[in-house]
């Protein structure tokens, strides 16, 4: 995902000023128009998309019928083709979830249609009510933010993830052009859900980041990692990360990338000749925060894709992040996190302590639904919390089960 789109055309581009024979452009193509673009300014005579493909395979018939807006794009995660084939699994696709597996599911009309409420707008409860609604059932979306995307919308400020914000935008694209009613900024409860009288209920409710039973974790110092991604916090200079999976990790990258050049001043610096290679480098990996990550386990990262995970530690490693493995949090202290490690207890100073300790369904709303008259389904983070390749196959599965 850190390939920018179009990152590799200008190997075709310098193939293509010295060859006769016609050249094609490849990787991170994932959009008609960015083929289009290659084309036109011919750095190539063809291009090529395959997880492009793999994403959404009626991609050429949507650009042709003038519907390029409700294409479901590659966001190069390689969740579910690359990580699976490189496990000896079968390639599937995280905004796809037919892919691979076209012969076991198809979307066929619902035989009658069922008055379908669908609680939680995160990639779960946004492709169960599209898929809900597209085989003619009558969909209702409700969200209690006043925007759709769940989670999805936290990688927006990590750098090199803010591609996953895509996997929404075309979810949200996908549902407007339905005809199903979305309703945002309103909490489902048993009342409303009384009052809506569905025959069935999605519980799309998502999760939530957990608070660890550390002491001192109710300080002022003390921010959880969703609320710094979701730009509601900020931190200190020197700070400390508890948790060194995705979210731990990512969060570290968003952090450690602060006050370092974006591409577009050092493209400006670069193209001006303003300063020395050494010192735009140095600039591009130097940061105005200290980054350190605590991780209890043997290994940081055990929840990102073999494909992906290198690329991350790189990152962290050229930003100057410190991962310290087999370490625990066992204390918070307003002078910053107190650490075991290899037998003995060490404070780490910092000016602020970010938690990033996993998260936990949000399904209470599940269980006083029981005796609700409707079929209930719980899908996504609100069953257990996992990624959005499990979310988005969840919601479409269970939309197709109505
Ligand atoms: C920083 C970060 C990065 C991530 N990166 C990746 C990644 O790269 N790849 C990946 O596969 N996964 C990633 N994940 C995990 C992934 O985003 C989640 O697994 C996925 O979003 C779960 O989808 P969901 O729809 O089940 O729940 P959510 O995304 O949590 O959505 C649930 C929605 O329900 C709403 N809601 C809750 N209760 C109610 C109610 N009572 N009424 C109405 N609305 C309600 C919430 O406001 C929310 O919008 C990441 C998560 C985080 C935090
Ligand atoms: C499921 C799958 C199978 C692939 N198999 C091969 C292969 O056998 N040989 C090869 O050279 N490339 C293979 N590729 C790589 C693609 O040809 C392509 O170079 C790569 O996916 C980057 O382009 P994209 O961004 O359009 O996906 C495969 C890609 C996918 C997704
Ligand atoms: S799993 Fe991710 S990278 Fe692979 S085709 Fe689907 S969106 Fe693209």
């Amino acid at each position: 995902m850190c390939v920018p789109r179009q990152g590799y055309v200008y190997l075709a581009q310098g193939i293509k000023s010295v060859v006769s024979v016609p050249v094609l452009a490849s990787n991170r193509i994932n959009d008609p128009s960015t083929g289009e673009e290659i084309l036109r300014n011919g750095a190539a005579d063809m291009v090529t998309m395959a997880r492009g493909l793999l994403a959404d395979p009626d991609l050429p018939n949507k650009a042709q019928e003038g519907k390029s807006h409700l294409i479901y794009h590659c966001v190069a995660c390689n969740q579910g083709c690359f990580d699976s084939i490189f496990q000896g699994r079968p390639a599937t696709c995280l905004v796809n979830p037919i892919a691979g597996r076209e012969a076991e599911f198809k979307s066929r009309p619902a035989p009658e249609p069922k008055k379908v409420l669908v609680i939680g707008g995160g990639p779960a409860g946004m492709k169960a009510a599209c898929t809900a609604s597209e085989r003619g059932h009558n969909v209702t979306l409700i969200e209690k933010e006043d925007r759709l995307g769940g989670q999805l919308l936290l990688n927006r400020l990590i750098p090199g993830r803010e591609e996953m914000e895509t996997v929404a935008v075309d979810l949200i694209n996908n549902l407007k052009a339905g005809k199903l009613e979305i309703i945002l900024g309103k909490e489902a409860d048993e009342r409303l859900i009384g009052e809506i009288s569905p025959d069935a209920v999605v519980v799309a409710t998502g999760a939530r980041p957990v608070l660890p039973d550390i002491p001192g974790v109710d300080g002022q110092n003390v921010v959880q990692a969703w609320d710094l991604l979701d730009g509601r916090a900020g931190t200190g200079e020197k700070v400390v990360i508890v948790g060194g999976n995705a979210v731990g990790l990512e969060t570290a990258l968003y952090l450690a990338n602060q006050g370092t050049l974006s591409a577009g001043a050092l493209h400006f610096l670069m193209a001006n000749r303003a300063e020395s290679i050494e010192t735009l480098t140095e600039l591009l990996n130097k940061g105005i925060k200290e980054v350190t990550v605590v991780e209890m386990t043997k290994k940081a990262g055990q929840d990102i894709g073999l494909t992906t995970r290198w690329t991350v530690t790189g990152e962290l490693k050229r930003l100057g992040v410190q991962v310290m493995t087999e370490t625990r949090a066992v204390g918070i202290t307003p002078e910053g996190l107190e650490i075991e490690r290899k037998g003995s207890i060490v404070l780490l100073a910092s000016d602020s302590i970010v938690i990033a300790a996993g998260s936990r369904s949000e399904n209470a709303l599940a269980d006083k639904l029981k005796d609700l008259s409707a079929e209930i389904l719980v899908v996504g983070d609100a069953k257990t919390p996992r990624n959005a390749l499990e979310a988005i196959r969840e919601g479409f599965e269970a939309a197709l089960s109505l």
